[in-house]
């Protein structure tokens, strides 16, 4: 779950990077006159684009209409991310854009949302003297209020986070969507507190959402045409419904509790059984906690995709454990080969963070290395950035010149790219089940789709086919980032 630098980008199956700030538009219908106006971007996770959706759920109960123009909008809504600081600089540069256009439109109120708004709080009304409206991502449900508030000349104020909501009740508006492949979330929050990361306090407390509402809506989306589904959580294997609340340790649950319980596992198999023609993918492991029951019921289960995403951030132990990310790199290559030894085909992927506080040579050696052990298809690849009240700010110094982190980071793009482009030559010549998405980027005479690996192959269009089919296409040839066949 994240965005990209954009000076690192990786040339790589950025499933989320094309739509980064990108405006969600809602689908067509009848068009109220006095109807006011919203318009909604969104950055940062995957998270985020599937809040956005709650966001447009609760405003559409409103009254309000989507826009895809801010230039048009009552109220602009930015949906943002904290996880690292340009992320945030992003946020303020769109943030002045819209400043030029309410100088001429007095009227337009602009809300933050999300990781930022519960970041900085109050403070970002004194910084940003454009913003009418700060929301937490437990606070949506609030938004129609708080627009009243700033409707009487006030700031709408609200990022009280919560240890309840998960939105479950909410039917999430598909914005911008492909009418094949949605986001589900399954939980929100996050227990773990990773040394570098923000998340625990933008998002608080882990929970998890009720089963039925999950079943209730992968199975709507199934029916409304839908062929696969992403479960989304900061930690889907710590994944536990045991009747609602806060999640408790498994093993502080009393017999009749664990008996009713639902695991992450538990929650898979019920939805692949939705259909054996919904694909079910997940997003994100967390190497500490992913079980072989998790693998087991990947491998029963056809529709269950191949694909694990599984950050490791460092290869070096002594950084895991400042990192305080529950594992060293011992028990994560153990992980890593029990996939291959239970699913032997599946893709894996990682998030990695250069130049963290204490990371010597000898650490980042051992990061380049583990890639090596591991080859994995793609990653999501970082230099560390400082944030505010994360445990590394406060325990340990940023000590990695950033001149240094940036050199770490290219060595590991570099490496990366190097085993993607490997591991993409490998499957030139083998026959996959790709789920047609769309007409490629490139060509309307060519079709995409990932295969179970969520790999992006490109194919000749062919009379009939259309999105949400399944077709076997052989792979011919491939870059780094995509695989090219044709139909069999
Ligand atoms: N600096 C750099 N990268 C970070 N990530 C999280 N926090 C930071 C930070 N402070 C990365 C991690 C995580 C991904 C979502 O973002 O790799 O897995
Ligand atoms: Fe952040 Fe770690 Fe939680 Fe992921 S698991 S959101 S990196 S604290």
């Amino acid at each position: 779950m994240f965005d990209q630098e954009p000076l690192f980008r990786v040339p790589v199956k950025t499933i989320d990077e094309s739509r980064q700030g990108e405006a969600l538009a809602m689908p067509a219908k009848v068009v109220d006159p006095n109807a006011r106006t919203y318009y909604i971007e969104s950055y940062g996770c995957q998270m985020n684009f599937s809040d956005s959706e709650i966001v447009a759920s609760i405003l559409a109960e409103a009254g309000f209409l989507n826009t895809t123009t801010y230039e048009d909008a009552d109220l602009v809504l930015i949906n943002t991310c904290a996880i690292r600081d340009n992320a945030e600089q992003r946020v303020r540069g769109r943030l002045q854009l819209f400043n030029a256009v309410k100088r001429t439109k007095p009227d337009m109120m602009v809300g933050v949302l999300g990781c930022m708004a519960e970041r900085l709080k109050e403070k970002l009304l004194e910084e940003e003297k454009i913003v009418d409206l700060v929301v937490g991502p437990d606070a949506y449900r609030d938004l129609p209020r708080l627009v009243d508030v700033a409707d009487s000349g006030q700031k709408g104020v609200n990022v009280i986070l919560s240890k309840e909501e998960t939105y479950a009740d909410i039917s999430p508006v598909r914005l911008n969507s492909n009418g094949i492949s949605a986001f589900i979330s399954i939980m929100r929050g996050c227990d773990n507190m990773c040394a570098f990361c923000v998340v625990p306090f933008t998002r608080g407390r882990e929970r998890s959402r009720d089963p039925r509402s999950i079943l209730a809506e992968a199975q709507a989306l199934f029916e409304g045409g839908y062929r696969e589904v992403t479960l989304l959580g900061q930690n889907v294997d710590s994944y536990l419904w045991f009747g609602g609340g806060a999640k408790k340790d498994f093993r502080q649950l009393s017999p009749e509790e664990q008996e009713q319980s639902v695991n992450f596992a538990g929650l898979l198999k019920l939805v692949a059984n939705v259909s054996p023609l919904l694909r079910v993918r997940f997003s994100t492991s967390h190497p500490k906690d992913m079980t072989d029951e998790v693998l087991h019921a990947m491998a029963a289960h056809e529709n269950i995709c191949n694909y694990i995403h599984l950050p490791v951030q460092s290869g070096s132990s002594a950084v895991l454990e400042r990192m305080n990310r529950g594992y060293d790199r011992a028990w994560y290559l153990q992980r890593i080969q029990r996939i291959r030894e239970i699913i032997p085909d599946c893709g894996i992927s990682s998030d990695i963070i250069t130049g963290f506080c204490g990371e010597t040579e000898d650490d980042h050696q051992e990061t380049l290395s583990l890639l090596e052990a591991v080859q994995y298809d793609m990653s999501y690849m970082f230099f560390y950035s400082e944030r505010p009240g994360t445990q590394a700010q406060r325990k340990f110094e940023d000590d990695v010149p950033e001149e240094e982190k940036k050199r770490r980071l290219n060595e590991v793009i570099r490496l990366q790219n190097h085993h993607s482009l490997l591991r993409n030559k490998a499957d030139v010549g083998k026959t996959f089940r790709v789920l047609v998405e769309g007409p490629s980027r490139k060509s309307d005479q060519e079709l995409c789709g990932r295969n179970d690996q969520n790999k992006m192959i490109v194919f000749p269009k062919a009379d009939g086919l259309k999105p949400g089919d399944y077709v076997e296409v052989k792979v011919e040839r491939c870059t780094s980032a995509t695989l090219i066949g044709k139909i069999v």
